[in-house]
């Protein structure tokens, strides 16, 4: 489907738009962002609205699981959320860890920040941060994490191990994140995998379920966790895009699936390794 930095430009283009449109639009549109009448990511999202800290102009129904109720924040706590989008995320997060804590959120679509910030100034928040940048290489020094969140994001990054050795890097010894995302088990059928607008709505890029988690661990976490796993059923009228009837039924039928899961980890309170290449 074309190279990392072209995958990066598509996912950027994607959430640009999203971002710039009304969420009626977006609920009402397919994958966040075309024309027809169901979307993917309202049939992944978890209801958010009972959170507190929850604020509806930062829910733009993009995620795929509730990792902050999972990630066990605690008052002064330094958190950071990858793929941040409007900010959902961090103000429940800022909701834990309170004003004596602090949360970054890192995103690489401007628009995306932009909104965040937006949100962040309304609430008058001056300890909830968002920074421009590739969660590839995470604008942020090592050791300063208490705890690493993200909703569903590292599907969309063509490279998940260099993520996982990034969360690594950036969280304290001791440390652990919770993590939302989507993973498959068995092949997608071909027309799914390789459709540009199920890549940037969270489908395509996914990678099977045991690749996901055994990263994690090669990368030096331990105490790994799946602390939440539900099946994603894609409704035919958007599978009708890609599959004929017999298709959809024999992969309804088949050994394949698409799960949200909620995975959570620690980083070692006294690391043998700094996840270097090569290291772990
Ligand atoms: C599906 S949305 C989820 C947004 C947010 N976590 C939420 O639940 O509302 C994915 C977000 O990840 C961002 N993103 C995707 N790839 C990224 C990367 N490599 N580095 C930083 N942000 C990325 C997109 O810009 C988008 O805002």
């Amino acid at each position: 489907m074309g190279t990392n930095d072209q995958l990066k430009e598509l996912v950027r283009q994607k959430y640009s738009e999203i971002a710039l449109q009304e969420k009626a639009v977006n609920q009402a549109s397919c994958c966040g962002s075309g024309s027809c009448s169901t979307e993917v990511y309202n049939i992944m999202s978890d209801d958010y609205t009972e959170l507190e800290g929850y604020n509806p102009d930062a829910d733009l129904g993009l995620g795929c699981g509730l990792p902050t109720q999972f990630a066990r924040i605690k008052p002064g706590d330094t958190v950071i959320d990858l793929g941040s989008g409007a900010g959902n995320d961090c103000f429940v997060a800022r909701a834990e860890t309170g004003p004596t804590g602090k949360v970054i959120g890192i995103d690489f679509t401007p628009e995306m920040i932009n909104k965040a910030r937006e949100n962040a100034d309304k609430l008058g928040f001056n300890n909830v941060e968002f920074r421009t940048g590739d969660i590839e290489r995470m604008p942020v020094t090592a050791n300063v994490a208490d705890v690493v969140v993200s909703n569903c994001v590292l599907n969309l990054v063509p490279d998940k191990k260099r993520v996982f050795c990034e969360i690594f890097r950036v969280l304290k010894n001791g440390g652990h994140f919770s993590i939302s995302d989507v993973v498959l088990t068995g092949e997608l059928p071909e027309a799914l995998r390789r459709d540009a607008e199920m890549y940037a709505g969270c489908v395509a890029g996914a990678i099977q379920r045991d690749e996901y988690l055994d990263f994690i661990t090669k990368t030096g976490f331990v105490n790994l966790q799946i602390q939440k796993e539900k099946p994603i059923v894609i409704p035919d009228d958007i599978l009708s895009k890609y599959l004929h009837a017999d298709q959809i039924a024999s992969f309804r039928n088949g050994e394949s699936g698409i799960f949200s899961i909620t995975v959570y980890a620690e980083k070692p309170a006294a690391p043998s390794c700094s996840c270097e290449p090569g290291t772990c």
